[in-house]
């Protein structure tokens, strides 16, 4: 396939060969102060069509051993890549540096503590610690109100959503729950007859390839309570595979360290999920639409120059991934905690890319998933009280649509100019080589511009900040609530005596914050490498449209003004923030960085 597609690709370069010649260093010395333009307004469109031709030429596909989406190769794409090392290295070999010296400081702080002896004693894990990698810790709450239910189940409405759905009235229930109606004051049927009830669906990490520590696939019940309202877990279903049918299923119902047992195992996934679906949910599926975007878009292209500053230095994430999988692959080297092996993670983020799930464009258009997932807008059952991860991703991703409106207006003074524009049409078709999945079949609208390029910054500065950035750490994957991998094997029966067998010890828990920390970036706190940031590039806006330019500085403050507004969040006289026990801060735009940094 690969080979047939690079086969064609060199077909189509050499069918070009007639025009003009253009070296490689004449597109680098295309870089000038000129306006950006459009293909029909360009002065040289000889020279352009060249320019673009020799890109190409030095920008092709390949696959990589990480797998998912094609991967840049050639000379251009080369050159490109290791200049990208230069400035996207420095910073994480700076993390390491940070938390390879504040590491024993924490193992040693947790021992004078006396150890872990309880859940409650992982804020030694945290407090006063990390002074550089990680010295705000997990989000505020999750350490102190991890007992609580409802921790659990609004992490699914925040930090969490992508596996979450509301059941159907016609879906057919994946297990029974006896104490439903206990619970609930409804059976499941009636739960689900009035569309109160959610599930997320683990159940195929059952499969992936075991380490020595455990862990299970994971069904969940959720539920919208029919009196208060509240978004309320139901039950968890462990899997494992070859016990599948004496699967237990745990509720609230049972004893505090079943429950709770139950709860992290569900999380433990999540975590999972989050690490290594990511890769492809953030990473891959804004790379290949750009890798597309490179070889069809003039560098004079304000659609490309826009597609630049999103995609800041992507292609080193990959071959970095890459040898942390084979270093983790070993038996007895890399990570030590995770319940499965790095090989089967890099397995499993090929499988939900491959399916779409993860990949698929504008499915997971962020309103559209949210939408066939029943979470807004559902045609039946109740809508969610509260729904932190909608709220706060859509002012954000709103505001980054209301300055692409204004930045693509002001270059196409109608749809037909969009449909005309030459460039925009083969990047279009580009896609179907570039193997971009469920992206729009067509480019004949503003709107469907407007769309591509919201979402393409949504990717980078929104799915990598929830999953990865400042969210991984401070919430999926932050202990006591979320370990890595258990210690000791999914009980066959009931009746967990002492939880902390199961907990990953000292060392396994400061091995969690490392892994994470890499990804967090709390150094970049108010610096220009955050979202409000996300346009304020003062040599690229001075070469773009003023309207453009006022476009920057109303997003800026939209988000100054967005970040004040979530510093200013409390716990209200119950204790809650939104009906959560916790605060969910990790879409701070003055926080979060605007783009997806490791
Ligand atoms: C680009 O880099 C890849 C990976 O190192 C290598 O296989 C390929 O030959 C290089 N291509 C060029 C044209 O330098
Ligand atoms: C971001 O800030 C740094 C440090 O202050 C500065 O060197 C850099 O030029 C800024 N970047 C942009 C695009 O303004
Ligand atoms: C959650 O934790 C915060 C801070 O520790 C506390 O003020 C609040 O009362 C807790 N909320 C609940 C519901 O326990
Ligand atoms: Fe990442």
């Amino acid at each position: 396939m690969i080979k047939s597609i690079l086969t064609s690709v060199l077909l189509a370069t050499a069918a070009v060969q007639a025009s003009p010649a253009l070296t490689e260093r004449a597109v680098e010395n295309a870089n000038n102060n000129d306006a950006y333009t459009l293909p029909k307004s360009d002065r040289n469109p000889r020279a352009r069509a060249a320019e673009i031709e020799v890109k190409r030429k030095g920008w092709q596909y390949s696959e990589f051993p990480m797998g998912v989406a094609y991967y840049p190769t050639g000379t251009l794409a080369n050159k490109t890549i290791a200049k990208d090392e230069e400035t996207w290295f420095p910073p994480i070999a700076k993390k390491a540096e940070a938390t390879a010296r504040e590491s024993p400081i924490a193992l040693e702080a947790i021992k004078a503590k006396g150890g872990l002896n309880k859940l409650e004693d992982y804020i030694y894990l945290y407090e006063d610690q990390w002074a550089e990698s990680f010295p705000e810790g997990p989000i505020p709450g999750i350490m102190t109100n991890f007992t609580d239910d409802r921790t659990f189940s609004m992490m699914r409405l925040s930090a969490s959503p992508y596996r979450l759905q509301r059941v159907k009235p016609t879906d057919k229930l994946l297990f029974p729950v006896d104490d439903a109606a206990a619970i609930t004051g409804l059976s499941l049927k009636q739960l689900q007859a009035q569309g109160r009830l959610f599930l997320e669906d683990f159940s195929e990490m059952k499969e992936l390839d075991p380490t020595d520590k455990f862990g299970a696939g994971c069904q969940g019940y959720f539920y919208i309570h029919p009196k208060s309202g509240d978004f309320l877990p139901l039950a968890v279903r462990p899997l494992v595979k070859g016990r599948e049918d004496s699967a237990l299923v745990y509720t609230p119902k049972d004893s505090a360290n079943d429950w709770m047992l139950a709860k992290m195992l569900l999380n433990q996934n999540d975590g999972w999920h989050t690490t290594w679906a990511h890769i492809t949910q953030s990473h891959s599926a804004a790379e290949i639409p750009y890798l597309a975007a490179i070889r069809t878009l003039s560098e004079n292209h304000p659609v490309l120059v826009m597609l630049h500053r999103i995609e800041k230095t992507p292609w080193n994430i990959r071959p970095l991934l890459q040898n942390g999988v084979e270093a983790g692959a070993a038996p007895d080297s890399g990570p030590a905690y995770y319940a499965w092996t790095s090989r089967s993670g890099r397995t499993w983020a090929n499988q939900v890319y491959e399916s779409g799930e993860v990949a698929n464009f504008q499915s997971n258009y962020y309103r559209t998933f949210l939408e066939n997932r029943g979470l807004i807008n559902s045609r039946f059952g109740p809508a969610l009280k509260s729904f932190p991860f909608y709220e706060d991703v859509a002012v954000i991703t709103e505001s980054i649509r209301e300055f692409m409106t204004t930045f693509i207006n002001s270059y196409y003074s109608s749809d037909r100019a969009v449909a005309q524009d030459s460039e925009l049409q083969a990047w279009q078709r580009e896609t179907d080589v570039a193997k971009v999945y469920d992206f729009p079949e067509s480019i004949k609208s503003r709107r469907t511009l407007i769309d591509i390029l919201t979402h393409q910054a949504y990717l980078g500065g929104i799915v990598h900040g929830v999953m990865s950035t400042n969210g991984a750490i401070g919430d999926t994957t932050s202990l006591p609530f979320a370990p890595a991998g258990f210690r000791q094997p999914i009980p066959t029966k009931k009746g967990v005596k002492d939880i902390m067998e199961f907990m990953p010890t000292a060392e396994g828990a400061v091995w969690q914050v490392v892994t994470y920390a890499a990804a967090n970036r709390y150094s970049w706190k108010d610096t220009n490498e955050t979202i409000s940031y996300m346009f304020e590039d003062q040599a690229m806006l001075s070469r773009m449209t003023p309207q453009t330019r006022e476009a920057a500085k109303k997003f800026k403050a939209d988000m100054d003004a967005f970040s004040v507004e979530i510093r200013a969040r409390t716990f209200d006289k119950d204790g809650l923030n939104r009906g959560m026990p916790f605060q969910w801060n990790v879409m701070d735009p003055n926080w979060a960085p605007y783009w997806s940094v490791v």
